[in-house]
């Protein structure tokens, strides 16, 4: 049987497997960092050959940014289904580097778990498809089904050039189904199939006072302050509930289903445990909504740094001349990204005191999206995954954002099937990142099920 033998190859090629993972991590392709082009290149070029050696004929595409690497093996036929597998190649910076306990660049094997910048985002999970695929044209010599891969360099950056490349490839990009891992499992062990993410809005918004930095002594007490004025914008953006106060903010939001209410209730969260691994003293949201609800189904602004002034060693006594602050909201359905972004400037606009003048700078975005949990392709993914990890999967919406998610299912008319392999808790965008080895492995297995399982879905 062919998925017996592509289970059979994940096996006995396990540690080759997991070496070519460790050399795909030790590229530090971080997107956002333009000292790292060489390093974007030779990941772009990782793939070109790992794809190449699988027998495909990759192509490096231009979109404008970093490359996208694109592959396809239409041999199945046309009566076969066709998946379209998206990932992405870039990491986020590693810094800040001193709360790192191991090297984030060396793929360090160690409690059974591969340590690294990007092991789980998104390079990790990418590789449990790799295998599969790798696995089955090994050994079967075919897949089951038609498959076209798009790896992209700009995610953790806000693809901002991927809607374009799609829509501009949409033909080239049709699919029955897309595929994604590049979420979480809901606690370890215990995979999911996520079937909604937030979306994101996000701006920077700048606040001047005098022309020039100013004597505080000389100057302070007649002369606006701007970190002043700033600050007291930034907090009126809460009220004492938590519940963001930007006109029209909440207008469009879908409220959450009694469903998705009583089936979240049931997961096994432990709140008392959160707070443990977190090191918070207490849990802080908007009212009327527990933890889950708070990060799956509601919107949120969050101020993501802020600037200005003196921050250096010692004391510096100066009156500022300018402030800052990065404002993001994470968007759930249906709200739109341009439009809340709008109503957070104007919004940001009637708080600027007079003392101030103000401009916004408007950054990546993405749209919120939410699949039916009963479609027949998320269905396959449940007895894909039920089958690779011998358990059933818990159904989960995320906080997190992939902004290209709701485009495919838009452009391409396509449900987005988004298995999450690894741990909820695996320091994606923060120190000492890892991908278990087990959750390689039962990713990748998944996967092999998966194809097969998608073989016995009619094409439409
Ligand atoms: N893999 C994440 C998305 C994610 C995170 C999904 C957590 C579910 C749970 C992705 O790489 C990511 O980090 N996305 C960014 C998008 C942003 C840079 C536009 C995000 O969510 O902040
Ligand atoms: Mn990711
Ligand atoms: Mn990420």
């Amino acid at each position: 049987m062919t998925v017996e033998a592509a289970l059979q190859y994940l096996e006995s090629q396990h540690n080759a497997l997991i070496e070519r993972l460790r050399d795909f991590i030790r590229i530090p392709s971080v997107s956002a960092q333009k000292s790292h082009a060489e390093d974007m290149h030779c990941c772009a070029d990782f793939l070109m050959k790992t794809l190449t050696d699988m027998g495909l004929q990759p192509r490096k595409m231009p979109t404008g940014g970093w490359d996208v690497i694109y592959a396809e093996w239409l041999e199945a036929g046309p009566e076969a289904p066709t998946i379209l597998i998206y990932g992405h190649y870039d990491v986020q910076p590693p810094e800040p580097l001193e709360p790192w306990t191991r090297q984030p660049f060396d793929a360090e094997i160690d409690e059974g778990r591969i340590w690294g910048r990007g092991s789980a985002d998104d390079k990790g999970q990418i590789w449990t498809h790799i295998a599969a695929l790798e696995a089955y044209f090994r050994t079967a010599g075919r897949l089951p089904v038609n498959i076209k891969i798009l790896i992209e360099g700009e995610e953790e950056i806000g693809s901002d050039n991927l809607p374009g490349f799609v829509q501009q490839h949409a033909e080239m990009l049709k699919a029955d189904a897309v595929l994604i891992s590049d979420t979480s499992q809901f606690a370890p062990g215990m995979p999911a199939i996520t079937y909604g993410l937030r979306g994101l809005c996000y701006l920077e918004v700048r606040v001047q006072g005098a022309k020039m930095d100013l004597h505080s002594g000389g100057y302070g007490g007649a002369v606006p302050n701007p970190i002043h004025a700033l600050a007291e914008m930034l907090a009126a953006l809460h009220d004492a509930d938590n519940r963001v106060t930007v006109p029209g903010f909440y207008d469009d939001v879908t409220p959450l289903q009694d469903w998705e209410r009583e089936a979240w209730s049931k997961l096994p969260f432990d709140e008392a445990e959160y707070i443990k691994m977190l090191g918070i003293q207490k849990l802080q949201g908007e009212q009327g909504f527990s933890t889950l609800e708070r990060l799956w189904a509601r919107p949120t602004l969050e101020i993501n740094g802020i600037f200005g002034g003196y921050a250096g060693p010692g004391a510096k006594t100066v009156l500022p001349c300018w402030a800052g602050a990065k404002i993001s909201c994470r968007l759930v359905p249906n709200q739109k990204s341009a439009d809340i972004s709008k109503k957070l400037e104007n919004h940001l606009r009637a708080l600027a005191p007079e003392t101030v003048s103000m401009t916004v700078e408007h950054m990546a975005g993405g749209e919120p999206s939410a699949f039916p949990t009963d479609h027949p392709w998320i269905k396959a993914g449940e007895r894909a995954i039920s089958k690779g990890f011998g358990r059933e999967p818990v159904y989960t919406r995320l906080g997190g954002s992939i902004p290209i998610v709701q485009l495919f299912s838009e452009t391409l008319g396509t449900p987005v099937v988004l298995l999450g392999y690894c741990h909820p808790d695996c320091g994606a965008h923060g120190p000492d990142e890892f991908f278990g080895i087990d959750e390689f492995t039962a990713g990748a297995r998944s996967n092999v099920f998966m194809l097969d399982e998608a073989a016995h879905i009619p094409s439409v």
